[in-house]
């Protein structure tokens, strides 16, 4: 190989593992969109800014939280567009996440998510980001919805497995 072709491979390559990296957070999964039957969740008059709520979604094995984070945040419904919603297993190994002012935190290896941006893991051992729950907003009633999941729960090989 030629320096000239094996510098030409090298750039090639290298971009390809940016590419490929750059590819693993929502951006890699926005195919991975996989709706469920609606299910109401809660009330958007009833929401306090950083106040979670919990709730399971799709199914009873898989809990999630609804905040109203106070500010615009990816997906958000709601005048502000700050009501967002998430799976609430860690993406590393399955561990609680708790809400806190902005984060959901795990508390076993200490990775930490920022719902404000669709779940983008931004410190600790968790390399995906965390599953968020599409919300719909009745606008009549204030009544919230969820209605599909972005993103891979932990623990299941694909969103279409419901157990
Ligand atoms: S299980 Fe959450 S960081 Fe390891």
């Amino acid at each position: 190989m030629s320096d000239i072709s094996r510098r030409k491979f090298l750039q090639t390559t290298s971009a390809s593992a940016l590419l490929l990296f750059s590819g693993l957070g929502r951006e890699s999964q926005a195919a991975s969109v996989q709706s469920y039957p609606s299910k109401k969740i809660g009330n958007i008059k009833n929401l306090k800014v950083n106040e979670p709520l919990a709730f399971n979604y799709p199914d009873n094995n898989s809990p999630c939280v609804l905040v109203n984070v106070g500010k615009e945040a990816s997906g958000g419904i709601g005048q502000g567009k700050s009501v967002v919603s998430f799976s609430t297993r860690c993406t590393h190994m399955g561990c609680p996440l708790t809400y806190n002012n902005g984060r959901l935190v795990c508390k076993c290896h200490y990775s930490m998510f920022d719902v404000s941006r669709n779940g983008q893991t931004y410190q600790g051992l968790a390399s995906q980001w965390v599953a968020q729950v599409v919300l719909r907003l009745d606008a009549a009633t204030g009544n919230i919805y969820a209605e599909g999941v972005e993103g891979l729960i932990y623990g299941r090989i694909g969103n279409l497995k419901l157990s």
